[in-house]
């Protein structure tokens, strides 16, 4: 089986490589990347990428149409892929999350490929009062990154999909190890704070609600979503990929880290103007359709996988929320070091 991998060399891509290396070990992988963060390697004995048949780099605005030549599946991970760096590049977060996705998906049609994996995020439900958010519940996206995983999932469902199977996983936000750890994710982030300062800031009051997932969970569903049979759910699904159990308020988090990590202490900005990004999620439909591949990892083993990763790298920088642990700092840096255009193309 042959399947080409967008983004791999992100956080979640590396994970999702060794994932599918050790599942299905006569898989041939493909990776695709501009190459953002390529040298943001942390704690890793390899370059991840080793364990693909064969890497490009390149942009997915310019993607060759070669490169789907003879492809069962694309998971299609490449994006610009938070909200601070969707508010600082509005336009081009448009141009690669949506209009040149959609690309990627015609070409994955127009060659045949079966199944077609879109990594998209509940975050698309912005601020949602009530209950835990259902897939067919309306969307309230709030920030351009939301918006074009909105209008990316809207070409899919209204593209001519021919005969190829497509699952867009409305990903809860991340969390967990990587060979290359981001921290700008709050549980990253609150792990990586009690290491370093011992103090864990909440930068809200706490209260918005935030459903997590670890990264090797995610690559599990990304597994169930490239094998899925059509007669599970229909040729195009849509669905919230977590679990119940993981819909956390944010000040919960900080206590469990605390916990996790003892002498750590929590401060919370109760002056902190209310977060509107708030909102739970249910998970019903994937628990339905996924019994196979549902979430393992538990909040307390990410903690600990975490703290012994960044324990491993003899991480000590208490100012990283301003370093290139930041994906949006990352960039910036690219720039300010005439690397790369303000479109984030490489100059
Ligand atoms: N991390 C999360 O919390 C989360 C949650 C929900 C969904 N997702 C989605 O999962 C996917 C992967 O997330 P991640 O955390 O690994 O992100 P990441 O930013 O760490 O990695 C994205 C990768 O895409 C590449 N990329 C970006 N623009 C590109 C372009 N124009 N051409 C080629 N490559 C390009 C980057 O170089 C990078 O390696 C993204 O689509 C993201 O939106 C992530």
């Amino acid at each position: 089986m042959r399947v080409v991998i967008t983004g791999n060399m992100g956080y979640i891509g590396p994970v999702l490589i060794e994932h599918l290396r050790s599942v299905h070990p006569g898989i041939e992988l493909i990776g695709h990347d501009s190459g953002y963060f390529a040298h943001c390697l942390t704690n890793a004995s390899c370059l991840p990428e080793v364990h693909l048949s064969a890497q490009h780099f390149g942009d997915i605005r310019d993607i060759s149409p070669d490169l789907f030549k003879g492809i069962d599946s694309v998971v299609h991970l490449a994006a610009i892929s938070n909200d601070p760096m969707g508010n600082r590049f509005e336009a081009v977060t448009e141009a690669i999350n949506f209009q040149a996705s959609r690309r990627v998906a015609e070409l994955a049609r127009n060659h045949g490929a079966r199944s077609f994996v879109f990594a998209s995020s509940c975050s698309m439900y912005g601020s949602a009062e009530g209950g835990p958010r259902k897939e067919g519940d309306p969307l309230n996206p709030l920030t351009a990154y939301a918006r074009s995983k909105v209008a990316m999932e809207e070409a899919l469902a209204s593209m001519d999909l021919g005969d190829m199977v497509v699952t867009a996983l409305r990903f809860a936000t991340a969390c967990g190890m990587s060979p290359r750890l981001r921290l700008d994710l709050v549980l990253n982030d609150f792990v990586a704070c009690a290491l370093t300062s011992g103090e864990i800031t909440v930068l809200s009051d706490g209260s918005p609600w935030r459903p997590l997932i670890d990264v090797k969970d995610m690559c599990r569903a990304i597994d169930w979503a490239i094998h899925r049979d059509p007669d599970d759910g229909g040729q195009l699904v849509r669905v919230n990929t977590g679990s119940d159990d993981w819909n956390y308020q944010v000040k919960d988090l900080a206590l469990a880290v605390q916990q996790a990590i003892p002498g750590t202490s929590v401060s919370i900005n109760k002056d902190a103007p209310p977060d509107k990004r708030s909102y739970r999620v249910d998970f019903e439909l994937y628990r339905r359709l996924a019994p196979g591949h549902q979430p393992q990892v538990t909040l307390d083993q990410a903690i600990r996988e975490l703290k012994s990763g960044l324990e491993g790298m003899g991480f000590a920088d208490k100012d990283f929320r301003n370093s290139g642990y930041m994906r949006l700092k990352m960039l910036e840096s690219h720039m300010r070091g005439g690397r790369m255009s303000d479109d984030l193309r490489w100059g």
